[in-house]
């Protein structure tokens, strides 16, 4: 009972259809003169960033475009855009993308006050200087960025991601316009979507979870359940994306105070070596660290299932938490996602570089609800196979 509580977020949350043209009059507040946008290419092409554009134009605020974020971003985005931030005198940094592009842009905002390079911030609360104000727009339902306080930029020289936490990389004001996410295809839908669902699971069942995680989790995973399958079918389904968007940003709220899991420690190797997306990555785990964890936190897992749709009335709490591995491995099927290592062109022979990587990120079995050894990451990976 006399656990400390923390909530993070954002100064201000703007949710709803049609928020990114309220952009420019955000910046107003700021005072900005000059924008730098960052973003990628992807974004630029999608078409997604006019509205913002003419939103700063409307309120007469100049701006440059920093379209270079790459997918699982290198350092060296981070610093090539805040020197672009300092020549161009911009005094405000938008980020416009899915987490990628929102982590640069944070990281940018930093950087374009602070000496030396990203990478020398890598850790926990180690900004010395708040850097420059940020909005973020989320152009996915899914890594929940511009509600968080991580970057996470890749190490090229060490092969290896590396996260910036910090109070200073939280937004100034996060816009999250479920119109931006219309027209991600199918596949980004389904692993941006999942990732989002892993965030919710992770921190509803972390040891380091809130009594305000828990609610805002618990809420995302029956948001996501029930709207991922028709947001994958259907697009351009408007309450589809809306609850997805909601869902996706609960998690996030959620996960920034309530911490995350294995899921999350046992997928990076696989971003890593197998360029598997981020949520691909950690939809691929899900389940085989569900059924492990499950023992963990049986009456967590069972509020999960029925979060899910399940129907848990006559099932003791351990049948509901096998349920809910069987419930996850049906929403994979349905969005299109295999299930299996294997599927991926991983093998045996793959499974000592995987567990040398899982192991690096072990800081994460910390919360999460059953202990991990070398070995049991190695049992769950070759059930994974
Ligand atoms: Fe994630």
């Amino acid at each position: 009972m006399n656990k400390v509580n923390v909530f993070l977020s954002p100064n201000k949350v703007i949710f709803g259809n049609g928020t990114a043209s309220q952009v420019g009059k955000e910046a107003q507040q700021f005072r900005a003169k000059k924008a730098l946008i960052v973003t990628d290419k992807g974004v630029v092409k999608a078409g997604l960033l006019a509205g913002v554009q003419d939103s700063l134009k409307e309120q007469k605020i100049g701006f440059d475009i920093f379209d270079k974020v790459e997918a699982e971003p290198p350092a060296a985005n981070v610093d090539e855009g805040a020197q672009m931030a300092s020549a161009n005198g911009a005094d405000i940094v938008i980020g416009v993308g899915g987490g990628s592009s929102m982590d640069v842009a944070k990281g940018i905002a930093i950087m374009a006050k602070n000496k030396g390079k990203i990478l020398d911030y890598a850790g926990t609360d180690l900004v010395p200087q708040r850097g420059l104000p940020r909005i973020l727009l989320t152009t996915t339902a899914g890594t929940a960025s511009e509600v968080t306080r991580t970057i996470v930029i890749m190490d090229e020289k060490r092969t290896l991601k590396m996260a910036v936490h910090s109070n200073y990389a939280l937004a100034d004001v996060a816009i999250v316009d479920p119109l931006l996410t219309l027209s991600l295809p199918p596949k980004v839908t389904a692993d941006t979507g999942v990732d989002a669902l892993v965030h919710a699971i992770e921190t509803y069942v972390a040891m380091s979870t809130t009594p305000f995680s828990e609610v805002l989790a618990l809420e995302a995973i029956r948001l996501i359940a029930e709207n991922l399958p028709t947001a994958y079918a259907k697009g351009e389904n408007i309450a589809a994306r809306y609850n997805m968007s909601l869902g996706a940003t609960m998690a996030g709220m959620a996960f920034t105070g309530g911490g995350l899991g294995a899921v999350h420690a046992l997928s990076n190797a696989l971003g890593v070596k197998y360029h598997l997306s981020h949520g691909r990555a950690n939809a691929v785990m899900l389940p085989y660290v569900v059924d492990y964890n499950k023992i963990g936190s049986l009456r967590k897992y069972a509020a999960i299932a029925q979060a899910m749709g399940e129907n848990t009335e006559k099932l003791t709490p351990y049948q509901a938490a096998e349920k809910l591995v069987s419930s996850i491995f049906r929403l994979l099927e349905i969005v299109n996602i295999p299930a299996r290592l294997s599927d991926y062109g991983i093998t045996e022979a793959d499974i000592p570089a995987l567990v040398e990587g899982g192991m690096k990120i072990s800081r994460l079995f910390v919360p999460n609800p059953r202990n991990l050894t070398e070995d049991d990451v190695r049992n769950i990976y070759t059930k994974a196979l």
